[in-house]
């Protein structure tokens, strides 16, 4: 079945799970808790990732939590339908995720005092992931080829809208107490100091084994391998496994 795209207020969204009024309602109804946590991204950007990490900076480096429980229900995406069904269900301290713009995030996150963790990687990468990605994620439509698709994602034309304008928006709160922005280049490069910079902004104390144990288990080679984190449990309806996979090559190519 070939996928289908909505577009809401000027973005495209996928068909499949995705609707306007969901979308109208995480915009203008869904309360943020002071305590929550946002992990937000423009697809393809470490989503995953962020996580994991997050995840295990949350039980101090613990594994236990990332190997029992699956991502999306570690960190419910609200975008979608699903996601915002278990965030409403979600006891406080809740971790979420969203590949929002700003002008769609929840507009009560501006009264409260949530954290919002922004990653943005190299739109160069984000392209050729997500090119690959929607070869086998039917939510996506399949790519007619790498030029049409490089067309698209330069317009703005995919869904969750321009990754230029994504980035935009969100990097227009630089300096917001409350927002902490990092790149995957970052993360690859340092990933000891990048998770003590995470610490720092939630105000998370931990010690260097604690460290040390939250870039080992939210490796690429550690999370390909855990069952609760590489998307190998997503139903069929969504993923044709046989084709890719999330944990594609994990690499930098700039
Ligand atoms: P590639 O397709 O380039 O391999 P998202 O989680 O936002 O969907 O992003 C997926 C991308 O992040 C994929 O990139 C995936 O391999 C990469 N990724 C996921 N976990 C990673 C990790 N622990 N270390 C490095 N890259 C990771």
């Amino acid at each position: 079945m070939a996928a289908e795209y909505l577009t809401h207020k000027g973005v495209l969204f996928p068909g499949l799970n995705y609707s306007p009024e969901t979308l109208s309602y995480v915009e203008n109804k869904f309360q943020v808790r002071d305590d929550d946590v946002f992990n937000v991204t423009y697809p393809k950007s470490g989503t995953n990732w962020m996580l994991e990490i997050l995840s295990l900076i949350r039980c101090e480096g613990d594994p236990g939590w990332v190997r029992s429980v699956l991502n999306w229900d570690r960190a419910p995406w609200i975008d979608n339908q699903t996601g915002l069904e278990a965030a409403l269900k979600y006891p406080s301290p809740r971790l979420l995720t969203s590949h929002l713009p700003l002008q769609l995030f929840p507009k009560s996150w501006q009264h409260s005092k949530a954290k919002v963790i922004y990653t943005l990687r190299c739109p160069k990468d984000v392209l050729v992931s997500l090119y690959h990605f929607s070869h086998f994620m039917h939510i996506f439509k399949v790519p007619s080829s790498m030029d049409s698709f490089l067309e698209d994602f330069l317009s703005g034309n995919v869904p969750f809208g321009s990754w230029f304008d994504h980035v935009t928006g969100w990097m227009g709160l630089k300096g917001n107490e409350n927002f902490f922005f990092i790149t995957y280049e970052e993360l690859q490069q340092d990933p000891g100091g990048s998770v003590r910079r995470i610490c720092r902004f939630l105000g998370k104390e931990l010690c260097e084994e604690q460290v040390a144990s939250v870039v080992e288990n939210a490796s690429f080679q550690s999370m390909k391998g855990n069952q609760m984190s590489n998307f190998s449990q997503i139903p069929d309806t969504y993923v044709n496994h046989e084709k890719g996979e999330l944990l594609r090559k994990g690499k930098t190519r700039v």
